[in-house]
Protein backbone atom coordinates (compact mmCIF):
# COMPACT_ATOMS: atom_id res chain seq x y z
CA UNK A 1 0.00 0.00 0.00
CA UNK A 2 1.86 3.72 -0.39
CA UNK A 3 0.64 6.22 1.86
CA UNK A 4 1.27 10.00 1.52
CA UNK A 5 1.92 12.11 4.78
CA UNK A 6 1.32 15.90 4.70
CA UNK A 7 3.63 18.24 6.40
CA UNK A 8 6.65 16.81 8.09
CA UNK A 9 7.24 18.43 11.02
CA UNK A 10 7.61 16.79 14.73
CA UNK A 11 4.46 14.59 14.14
CA UNK A 12 4.60 13.96 10.42
CA UNK A 13 8.35 13.37 9.58
CA UNK A 14 7.96 10.74 12.30
CA UNK A 15 4.39 9.69 11.11
CA UNK A 16 5.96 9.04 8.29
CA UNK A 17 9.19 7.05 8.88
CA UNK A 18 7.10 4.65 11.34
CA UNK A 19 4.78 4.11 8.06
CA UNK A 20 8.11 3.28 6.40
CA UNK A 21 8.95 0.73 8.94
CA UNK A 22 5.30 -0.66 8.85
CA UNK A 23 6.37 -1.84 5.07
CA UNK A 24 4.23 0.96 3.42
CA UNK A 25 5.27 2.91 0.21
CA UNK A 26 5.47 6.14 1.86
CA UNK A 27 6.06 9.71 0.52
CA UNK A 28 6.61 12.98 2.80
CA UNK A 29 5.57 16.08 1.68
CA UNK A 30 6.28 19.60 3.18
CA UNK A 31 6.23 22.86 1.56
CA UNK A 32 9.16 23.72 3.13
CA UNK A 33 12.37 23.08 1.20
CA UNK A 34 14.79 22.91 3.56
CA UNK A 35 13.38 20.14 5.60
CA UNK A 36 12.97 18.07 2.22
CA UNK A 37 15.95 18.68 1.53
CA UNK A 38 17.21 17.19 5.08
CA UNK A 39 14.73 14.32 5.44
CA UNK A 40 15.69 13.25 2.37
CA UNK A 41 19.48 12.94 3.43
CA UNK A 42 18.08 10.70 6.07
CA UNK A 43 18.99 13.50 8.27
CA UNK A 44 15.99 14.65 11.64
CA UNK A 45 15.52 18.15 11.00
CA UNK A 46 15.32 18.14 14.96
CA UNK A 47 16.39 15.93 17.57
CA UNK A 48 14.43 12.89 18.36
CA UNK A 49 15.95 9.50 19.77
CA UNK A 50 15.64 6.77 17.27
CA UNK A 51 14.19 8.77 14.35
CA UNK A 52 17.91 9.33 11.91
CA UNK A 53 18.30 5.42 12.02
CA UNK A 54 14.78 4.67 11.32
CA UNK A 55 15.16 7.58 7.96
CA UNK A 56 18.53 5.84 7.40
CA UNK A 57 16.72 2.45 7.22
CA UNK A 58 14.35 3.45 4.54
CA UNK A 59 15.70 6.67 2.54
CA UNK A 60 17.33 5.65 -0.53
CA UNK A 61 18.12 3.25 -3.22
CA UNK A 62 15.44 0.73 -3.04
CA UNK A 63 13.88 1.96 0.27
CA UNK A 64 10.12 2.64 1.06
CA UNK A 65 10.43 6.65 1.98
CA UNK A 66 10.87 9.22 0.00
CA UNK A 67 9.91 13.68 0.77
CA UNK A 68 8.92 15.78 -1.50
CA UNK A 69 7.51 19.50 -1.87
CA UNK A 70 5.32 18.21 -5.20
CA UNK A 71 1.64 17.91 -3.66
CA UNK A 72 1.20 15.53 -7.30
CA UNK A 73 3.14 13.10 -5.42
CA UNK A 74 0.55 12.30 -3.08
CA UNK A 75 -1.98 11.38 -6.09
CA UNK A 76 -1.14 7.74 -6.47
CA UNK A 77 -1.62 6.98 -2.52
CA UNK A 78 -4.60 5.17 -0.78
CA UNK A 79 -3.91 6.60 2.77
CA UNK A 80 -3.51 10.36 2.95
CA UNK A 81 -2.41 11.44 6.73
CA UNK A 82 -2.82 15.14 7.75
CA UNK A 83 0.35 16.05 9.87
CA UNK A 84 0.42 19.89 9.97
CA UNK A 85 0.74 22.01 12.82
CA UNK A 86 -2.22 24.39 14.40
CA UNK A 87 -0.30 26.76 16.29
CA UNK A 88 -1.63 29.36 18.05
CA UNK A 89 -3.09 32.43 16.22
CA UNK A 90 -0.66 35.41 17.54
CA UNK A 91 -3.00 38.18 19.46
CA UNK A 92 -5.39 35.47 20.35
CA UNK A 93 -6.05 31.77 21.96
CA UNK A 94 -7.67 29.79 19.34
CA UNK A 95 -5.84 27.43 16.75
CA UNK A 96 -4.70 28.69 13.61
CA UNK A 97 -6.41 26.55 10.99
CA UNK A 98 -4.68 28.04 7.81
CA UNK A 99 -1.89 26.23 7.57
CA UNK A 100 -4.00 22.97 7.40
CA UNK A 101 -6.64 24.07 5.42
CA UNK A 102 -4.41 25.17 2.88
CA UNK A 103 -2.45 21.78 2.97
CA UNK A 104 -6.49 20.12 2.09
CA UNK A 105 -6.94 22.59 -0.47
CA UNK A 106 -3.50 21.54 -1.75
CA UNK A 107 -4.28 17.72 -1.16
CA UNK A 108 -7.45 17.67 -2.48
CA UNK A 109 -6.37 19.67 -5.67
CA UNK A 110 -4.53 15.92 -6.47
CA UNK A 111 -7.41 13.72 -5.35
CA UNK A 112 -9.81 15.08 -8.17
CA UNK A 113 -12.09 12.51 -8.95
CA UNK A 114 -10.13 9.61 -6.94
CA UNK A 115 -11.32 7.09 -4.20
CA UNK A 116 -9.13 7.78 -1.52
CA UNK A 117 -9.01 8.03 2.39
CA UNK A 118 -7.84 11.29 4.14
CA UNK A 119 -6.95 10.84 7.97
CA UNK A 120 -6.57 13.55 9.96
CA UNK A 121 -3.76 13.33 12.95
CA UNK A 122 -3.29 17.18 13.20
CA UNK A 123 -4.74 19.00 16.74
CA UNK A 124 -7.84 20.84 15.65
CA UNK A 125 -10.75 22.25 17.42
CA UNK A 126 -13.71 20.13 17.90
CA UNK A 127 -15.98 20.76 14.44
CA UNK A 128 -12.92 20.93 11.95
CA UNK A 129 -13.09 17.60 10.57
CA UNK A 130 -16.61 18.05 9.47
CA UNK A 131 -15.67 21.08 7.74
CA UNK A 132 -12.74 19.67 6.40
CA UNK A 133 -15.10 16.83 5.04
CA UNK A 134 -17.14 19.18 2.95
CA UNK A 135 -14.19 21.04 1.59
CA UNK A 136 -12.42 17.72 0.37
CA UNK A 137 -15.72 16.36 -1.51
CA UNK A 138 -15.87 20.46 -3.13
CA UNK A 139 -13.00 20.15 -4.27
CA UNK A 140 -11.97 16.27 -5.15
CA UNK A 141 -15.66 14.54 -5.10
CA UNK A 142 -17.18 12.61 -3.09
CA UNK A 143 -14.92 9.45 -3.21
CA UNK A 144 -12.20 11.38 -1.50
CA UNK A 145 -13.13 10.29 2.43
CA UNK A 146 -11.96 11.74 6.07
CA UNK A 147 -11.44 9.94 9.10
CA UNK A 148 -10.20 11.90 12.27
CA UNK A 149 -7.08 9.89 13.43
CA UNK A 150 -5.25 11.93 15.87
CA UNK A 151 -1.83 10.52 17.30
CA UNK A 152 -0.91 11.26 20.87
CA UNK A 153 3.12 10.88 19.96
CA UNK A 154 5.58 12.90 23.44
CA UNK A 155 8.60 14.31 22.13
CA UNK A 156 11.85 12.14 23.34
CA UNK A 157 9.73 8.68 22.67
CA UNK A 158 8.08 9.91 19.27
CA UNK A 159 9.26 7.11 17.71
CA UNK A 160 8.26 4.25 20.18
CA UNK A 161 4.67 6.17 20.65
CA UNK A 162 4.06 6.08 17.00
CA UNK A 163 4.86 2.46 16.46
CA UNK A 164 4.06 1.24 19.65
CA UNK A 165 0.63 3.55 20.46
CA UNK A 166 -1.31 3.03 23.87
CA UNK A 167 -4.97 3.46 21.60
CA UNK A 168 -5.80 4.14 18.29
CA UNK A 169 -8.90 5.98 17.86
CA UNK A 170 -10.75 6.57 14.43
CA UNK A 171 -12.86 9.02 14.02
CA UNK A 172 -15.27 7.96 11.03
CA UNK A 173 -18.09 8.26 9.05
CA UNK A 174 -18.77 5.13 7.63
CA UNK A 175 -17.93 1.83 8.12
CA UNK A 176 -15.25 1.97 4.69
CA UNK A 177 -13.07 4.19 6.46
CA UNK A 178 -12.74 2.33 9.77
CA UNK A 179 -11.95 -0.89 7.49
CA UNK A 180 -9.10 1.09 5.71
CA UNK A 181 -7.63 2.16 8.81
CA UNK A 182 -7.65 -1.09 10.65
CA UNK A 183 -5.66 -2.31 7.48
CA UNK A 184 -3.45 0.45 7.70
CA UNK A 185 -2.41 0.15 11.52
CA UNK A 186 -3.29 -4.41 11.72
CA UNK A 187 0.69 -4.54 12.49
CA UNK A 188 -0.41 -2.56 15.60
CA UNK A 189 -3.83 -3.92 16.76
CA UNK A 190 -2.13 -7.70 16.28
CA UNK A 191 -0.17 -6.70 19.20
CA UNK A 192 -2.90 -5.77 21.40
CA UNK A 193 -3.41 -1.76 21.10
CA UNK A 194 -6.90 -1.12 21.95
CA UNK A 195 -9.09 0.70 18.86
CA UNK A 196 -11.50 3.62 19.98
CA UNK A 197 -13.95 3.94 16.84
CA UNK A 198 -16.08 7.24 17.35
CA UNK A 199 -17.52 9.99 15.25
CA UNK A 200 -15.48 13.08 14.50
CA UNK A 201 -16.26 15.32 17.42
CA UNK A 202 -15.55 12.90 19.71
CA UNK A 203 -11.68 12.11 18.00
CA UNK A 204 -11.02 15.41 18.17
CA UNK A 205 -11.59 15.78 21.62
CA UNK A 206 -10.13 12.53 22.77
CA UNK A 207 -6.58 14.46 21.94
CA UNK A 208 -7.22 18.01 23.49
CA UNK A 209 -9.36 16.74 26.28
CA UNK A 210 -6.18 14.19 26.99
CA UNK A 211 -3.73 17.27 26.75
CA UNK A 212 -6.31 19.30 29.04
CA UNK A 213 -6.02 16.24 31.97
CA UNK A 214 -2.46 16.07 31.73
CA UNK A 215 -1.94 20.23 32.01
CA UNK A 216 -4.26 19.98 34.80
CA UNK A 217 -2.53 17.57 36.85
CA UNK A 218 0.88 19.23 36.35
CA UNK A 219 -0.84 22.02 37.54
CA UNK A 220 -2.63 20.83 40.19
CA UNK A 221 0.64 19.48 41.68
CA UNK A 222 2.53 22.49 41.36
CA UNK A 223 -0.66 24.24 43.49
CA UNK A 224 0.01 21.75 45.87
CA UNK A 225 3.58 22.12 46.29
CA UNK A 226 3.08 25.96 46.58
CA UNK A 227 1.12 25.02 49.81
CA UNK A 228 3.87 22.02 50.75
CA UNK A 229 5.94 25.35 50.56
CA UNK A 230 4.05 27.70 53.61
CA UNK A 231 3.43 24.78 55.17
CA UNK A 232 6.64 23.03 55.22
CA UNK A 233 5.18 19.53 53.22
CA UNK A 234 7.10 17.42 50.88
CA UNK A 235 5.74 18.09 47.63
CA UNK A 236 7.49 14.55 45.93
CA UNK A 237 6.28 12.73 49.05
CA UNK A 238 2.82 13.94 49.35
CA UNK A 239 2.75 12.75 44.76
CA UNK A 240 4.00 9.28 45.98
CA UNK A 241 1.61 9.17 48.52
CA UNK A 242 -1.80 10.03 46.56
CA UNK A 243 -0.41 8.33 43.20
CA UNK A 244 -0.71 4.84 45.09
CA UNK A 245 -4.28 5.44 44.50
CA UNK A 246 -4.72 3.89 41.10
CA UNK A 247 -7.58 6.52 40.84
CA UNK A 248 -5.71 9.11 40.54
CA UNK A 249 -1.74 7.59 39.85
CA UNK A 250 1.83 9.04 40.02
CA UNK A 251 2.42 9.83 36.45
CA UNK A 252 2.70 13.79 35.59
CA UNK A 253 2.30 14.44 38.93
CA UNK A 254 6.25 16.23 39.25
CA UNK A 255 5.77 19.20 40.46
CA UNK A 256 8.35 22.08 39.35
CA UNK A 257 8.23 24.72 36.77
CA UNK A 258 5.88 23.38 34.88
CA UNK A 259 4.71 22.46 31.23
CA UNK A 260 6.00 24.09 28.00
CA UNK A 261 6.24 22.81 24.61
CA UNK A 262 4.74 23.17 20.96
CA UNK A 263 1.36 20.85 22.20
CA UNK A 264 0.19 21.70 25.92
CA UNK A 265 -0.02 25.05 26.46
CA UNK A 266 -1.17 25.90 22.90
CA UNK A 267 -4.06 22.71 23.10
CA UNK A 268 -5.39 24.19 26.29
CA UNK A 269 -5.53 27.56 25.12
CA UNK A 270 -7.27 27.08 22.12
CA UNK A 271 -9.71 24.07 23.55
CA UNK A 272 -10.93 26.89 25.88
CA UNK A 273 -11.21 29.56 23.28
CA UNK A 274 -13.30 26.37 21.67
CA UNK A 275 -15.86 25.95 24.52
CA UNK A 276 -16.24 29.15 24.63
CA UNK A 277 -17.08 29.72 21.10
CA UNK A 278 -19.36 26.62 22.21
CA UNK A 279 -20.92 28.15 24.55
CA UNK A 280 -19.64 25.87 27.56
CA UNK A 281 -16.36 28.43 28.40
CA UNK A 282 -17.94 28.54 31.97
CA UNK A 283 -16.72 24.92 32.51
CA UNK A 284 -13.81 25.43 31.48
CA UNK A 285 -12.73 28.72 33.20
CA UNK A 286 -10.75 26.24 35.44
CA UNK A 287 -8.18 25.76 32.37
CA UNK A 288 -7.44 29.41 32.54
CA UNK A 289 -6.50 29.06 36.24
CA UNK A 290 -4.02 25.79 34.97
CA UNK A 291 -2.41 28.04 32.21
CA UNK A 292 -1.97 30.89 35.04
CA UNK A 293 -0.65 28.31 37.82
CA UNK A 294 1.87 26.90 35.41
CA UNK A 295 3.35 30.67 33.95
CA UNK A 296 3.32 31.53 37.80
CA UNK A 297 5.93 29.40 38.12
CA UNK A 298 8.14 31.09 36.32
CA UNK A 299 8.06 34.02 38.26
CA UNK A 300 8.84 31.91 41.44
CA UNK A 301 11.89 30.80 40.17
CA UNK A 302 13.29 34.39 39.73
CA UNK A 303 11.58 35.23 43.49
CA UNK A 304 13.63 32.22 44.94
CA UNK A 305 16.63 33.42 43.10
CA UNK A 306 16.21 36.78 44.69
CA UNK A 307 15.34 35.22 48.11
CA UNK A 308 18.83 33.74 47.82
CA UNK A 309 20.76 36.54 46.11
CA UNK A 310 18.82 39.48 46.77
CA UNK A 311 19.13 42.03 43.55
CA UNK A 312 20.01 39.99 40.51
CA UNK A 313 21.84 42.63 38.56
CA UNK A 314 25.22 41.61 37.38
CA UNK A 315 25.09 38.58 39.49
CA UNK A 316 26.57 35.08 37.61
CA UNK A 317 23.61 32.59 37.09
CA UNK A 318 24.48 28.92 35.35
CA UNK A 319 21.41 28.09 33.77
CA UNK A 320 21.31 23.64 33.48
CA UNK A 321 19.06 23.06 30.66
CA UNK A 322 16.98 24.98 28.23
CA UNK A 323 14.39 22.79 26.07
CA UNK A 324 10.83 21.98 26.91
CA UNK A 325 11.70 18.90 28.56
CA UNK A 326 14.91 16.06 28.23
CA UNK A 327 15.12 14.37 25.30
CA UNK A 328 14.42 16.95 23.08
CA UNK A 329 15.65 19.66 21.40
CA UNK A 330 12.69 21.56 21.53
CA UNK A 331 12.51 24.90 22.82
CA UNK A 332 9.03 26.64 21.95
CA UNK A 333 7.31 27.62 24.81
CA UNK A 334 10.26 26.58 27.17
CA UNK A 335 9.87 27.15 31.01
CA UNK A 336 13.54 26.73 31.21
CA UNK A 337 14.32 29.35 28.84
CA UNK A 338 11.34 31.64 29.74
CA UNK A 339 12.83 31.40 33.24
CA UNK A 340 16.68 32.23 32.18
CA UNK A 341 15.25 35.34 29.98
CA UNK A 342 13.70 36.40 32.85
CA UNK A 343 16.60 36.28 34.96
CA UNK A 344 18.79 37.79 31.86
CA UNK A 345 15.83 40.67 32.37
CA UNK A 346 16.44 41.11 36.13
CA UNK A 347 20.24 41.90 35.41
CA UNK A 348 21.68 38.44 36.34
CA UNK A 349 24.90 37.24 33.92
CA UNK A 350 23.17 34.03 32.54
CA UNK A 351 24.78 31.04 31.05
CA UNK A 352 23.03 28.31 29.62
CA UNK A 353 23.98 25.05 28.98
CA UNK A 354 21.66 22.32 27.62
CA UNK A 355 22.87 18.62 25.76
CA UNK A 356 21.46 19.79 22.74
CA UNK A 357 18.78 22.18 22.56
CA UNK A 358 21.34 25.26 23.40
CA UNK A 359 23.94 24.79 20.80
CA UNK A 360 25.41 28.42 19.92
CA UNK A 361 23.81 29.68 17.05
CA UNK A 362 21.16 26.80 16.74
CA UNK A 363 18.09 27.97 17.99
CA UNK A 364 19.46 29.99 20.99
CA UNK A 365 18.26 33.50 21.50
CA UNK A 366 20.30 36.77 21.09
CA UNK A 367 20.70 38.26 24.25
CA UNK A 368 21.06 34.68 26.50
CA UNK A 369 24.86 33.06 26.81
CA UNK A 370 24.96 29.27 26.00
CA UNK A 371 28.28 27.24 26.88
CA UNK A 372 29.30 23.94 26.00
CA UNK A 373 29.35 22.13 29.40
CA UNK A 374 27.59 22.14 32.38
CA UNK A 375 30.92 22.76 33.97
CA UNK A 376 31.87 25.75 32.45
CA UNK A 377 27.98 26.97 33.08
CA UNK A 378 28.79 26.90 36.73
CA UNK A 379 32.24 28.05 36.68
CA UNK A 380 32.17 31.27 39.02
CA UNK A 381 28.76 31.28 39.08
CA UNK A 382 26.85 32.41 42.51
CA UNK A 383 23.77 30.15 41.80
CA UNK A 384 22.79 27.22 39.55
CA UNK A 385 19.01 26.89 37.85
CA UNK A 386 18.53 23.51 37.22
CA UNK A 387 15.21 23.34 34.86
CA UNK A 388 15.63 20.74 32.47
CA UNK A 389 15.84 17.45 33.88
CA UNK A 390 17.86 16.10 31.45
CA UNK A 391 19.80 12.76 32.84
CA UNK A 392 23.21 13.80 33.13
CA UNK A 393 22.29 16.58 35.69
CA UNK A 394 21.65 13.92 38.29
CA UNK A 395 24.43 12.14 37.70
CA UNK A 396 26.92 15.72 38.18
CA UNK A 397 29.28 15.28 41.33
CA UNK A 398 28.36 17.82 43.32
CA UNK A 399 30.83 18.08 45.17
CA UNK A 400 33.32 18.87 42.63
CA UNK A 401 31.23 21.11 41.11
CA UNK A 402 30.95 23.08 44.57
CA UNK A 403 34.85 23.62 43.84
CA UNK A 404 34.05 25.56 40.93
CA UNK A 405 31.06 27.68 41.53
CA UNK A 406 31.65 31.38 43.56
CA UNK A 407 28.61 30.30 45.60
CA UNK A 408 27.21 26.97 46.25
CA UNK A 409 23.25 27.90 46.06
CA UNK A 410 21.37 25.91 43.62
CA UNK A 411 17.61 25.72 42.63
CA UNK A 412 16.90 22.55 41.63
CA UNK A 413 13.21 23.73 39.57
CA UNK A 414 12.51 19.87 38.73
CA UNK A 415 13.16 18.39 42.27
CA UNK A 416 15.22 15.70 40.70
CA UNK A 417 18.65 16.24 42.01
CA UNK A 418 19.82 14.29 44.68
CA UNK A 419 19.23 16.81 47.25
CA UNK A 420 21.10 14.79 50.50
CA UNK A 421 24.13 14.95 48.08
CA UNK A 422 23.91 18.28 47.19
CA UNK A 423 23.23 19.33 51.10
CA UNK A 424 26.17 17.18 51.82
CA UNK A 425 28.54 18.60 49.43
CA UNK A 426 27.83 21.95 51.45
CA UNK A 427 24.97 23.13 48.48
CA UNK A 428 22.22 25.50 49.73
CA UNK A 429 19.38 23.56 48.16
CA UNK A 430 16.06 24.87 46.98
CA UNK A 431 13.32 22.76 45.36
CA UNK A 432 9.68 23.60 44.68
CA UNK A 433 7.86 22.49 47.56
CA UNK A 434 9.98 20.08 49.10
CA UNK A 435 12.53 22.18 51.19
C1 LIG B 1 2.34 16.09 25.14
C2 LIG B 1 1.45 14.88 25.44
O1 LIG B 1 2.04 14.09 26.48
C3 LIG B 1 1.28 14.04 24.18
O2 LIG B 1 0.43 12.94 24.45
C4 LIG B 1 0.70 14.92 23.10
O3 LIG B 1 0.58 14.17 21.91
C5 LIG B 1 1.56 16.14 22.87
O4 LIG B 1 1.75 16.85 24.08
P1 LIG B 1 4.96 16.50 24.87
O5 LIG B 1 4.64 17.94 24.61
O6 LIG B 1 5.96 15.82 24.02
O7 LIG B 1 3.63 15.62 24.79
O8 LIG B 1 5.51 16.43 26.37
P2 LIG B 1 5.09 15.78 27.75
O9 LIG B 1 5.96 14.65 28.04
O10 LIG B 1 3.64 15.58 27.85
O11 LIG B 1 5.50 16.98 28.73
C6 LIG B 1 4.88 18.25 28.62
C7 LIG B 1 5.44 19.20 29.62
O12 LIG B 1 4.98 18.88 30.93
C8 LIG B 1 6.96 19.25 29.71
O13 LIG B 1 7.36 20.61 29.77
C9 LIG B 1 7.26 18.53 31.01
O14 LIG B 1 8.45 18.98 31.61
C10 LIG B 1 6.05 18.90 31.85
N1 LIG B 1 5.76 17.93 32.92
C11 LIG B 1 5.41 16.66 32.62
C12 LIG B 1 5.80 18.35 34.25
O15 LIG B 1 6.10 19.52 34.54
N2 LIG B 1 5.49 17.45 35.23
C13 LIG B 1 5.15 16.17 34.97
O16 LIG B 1 4.88 15.42 35.91
C14 LIG B 1 5.11 15.76 33.62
Amino acid sequence: MRVSVIGTGYLGAVHAAGMAELGFETVGIDVDEAKVALLSEGKAPFFEPGLEPLLGKHIGEGGRLRFTTDFSAAADAEVHFLCIGTPQTPGSDAADLTYVESAVRALGEQLKGRTTLVAGKSTVPVGTAARLQEMLHEIAGPGVELAWNPEFLREGFAVEDTLRPDRLVFGVASEAAETKLREVYAQTISTGTPVVVSDYATAELVKVSANAFLATKISFINAMSEVCDLAGGDVTVLADAIGFDERIGRKFLNAGIGFGGGCLPKDIRAFRARAIELGAGESFEFLGEIDKINLSRRAKVVSMAEGLLGDLTGRKVAVFGASFKPKSDDVRDSPALDVARRMHEAGAEVRIYDPVAAVPGKRSRPELTFVDSAVEAATDAELVLHLTEWPEFREIDAAELAKVVAAPNVIDARNCLDREAWKAAGWTYRGLGVS
